[in-house]
């Protein structure tokens, strides 16, 4: 399981998101971009428009985390549009099996994140739809929460589940991911990790990625 580091732009400054994308080019995997719609989570961040932008504007491919209230309308288009990933919420899609295969049938990989209090057993028929699966570790809608251990062990049974299915599908872990955090997640099974405030935080964002992952590395094999 290669490490890989999702750097969340919800930290970074807004009005120079290109030049914020730039700080993690050739480091970072993917940037993570949150779409909040003030509705599934008491936030609202941006939409399409502003993902599109971004699209041209860093050669990073683009991990888009919905956080809204109807993911079965809108995924499809963040997967038309050039995201490499599209991560929808269990909580809110009505249809998951027929969203998650229109984000495959688009050309993007097919995510599909649980909130902390979600159970994973219940989706375990649903692996072989899903390219990443996403563990929240803070109650979804804004950077810079604290870290909720009472999810890990959650993501180590998630961790089971794939391997139990063939170990393709990625763990994604995503709040409160830091230097203080990110061993105990590895350790869990975690191979994708989120990281705002972390990465944005840090005056070198670039050697925040850089510790981040071999904090990672480290503690997978271990
Ligand atoms: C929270 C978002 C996260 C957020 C993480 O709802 O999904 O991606 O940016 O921020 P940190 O890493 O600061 O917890
Ligand atoms: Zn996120």
């Amino acid at each position: 399981m290669a490490v890989q580091i999702s750097p969340s732009i919800l930290s970074a400054d807004f009005s120079r998101l290109a030049d914020e994308a730039t700080r993690v080019e050739g480091i970072a995997d993917w940037l993570h971009v949150d779409v909040m719609d003030n509705h599934f989570v008491p936030n609202l961040t941006l939409g399409l428009p502003i993902v599109e932008s971004l699209l041209k504007a860093t050669s990073l491919p683009i991990d888009c985390h919905l956080m809204i209230e109807s993911p079965d309308r809108w995924a499809p288009s963040y997967a038309e549009a050039g995201a490499g990933s599209v991560t929808i919420h269990a909580e809110a899609a009505k249809a998951p099996v027929r969203t998650l295969r229109a984000i495959r049938s688009a050309g993007a990989r097919s995510g599909f994140a649980l909130n902390p209090a979600t159970p994973i057993d219940y989706y375990e028929d649903l692996l072989p739809e899903i390219d990443m699966l996403l563990v929240m570790t803070v109650e979804p809608g804004f950077g810079g929460q604290k870290f909720l251990d009472v999810v890990l062990p959650k993501l180590a049974r998630a961790r089971a589940l794939i391997e139990k299915h063939g170990g393709e599908v990625w763990l994604q872990v995503d709040g409160g991911v830091s230097a203080e955090t990110i061993e105990r997640c590895a350790e869990a099974g975690a191979d994708v990790f989120v990281a705002g405030s972390a990465v944005y935080g840090a005056h070198d964002a670039a050697q925040a990625v850089r510790d981040l992952r071999a904090l990672a590395a480290g503690a997978q094999q271990s």
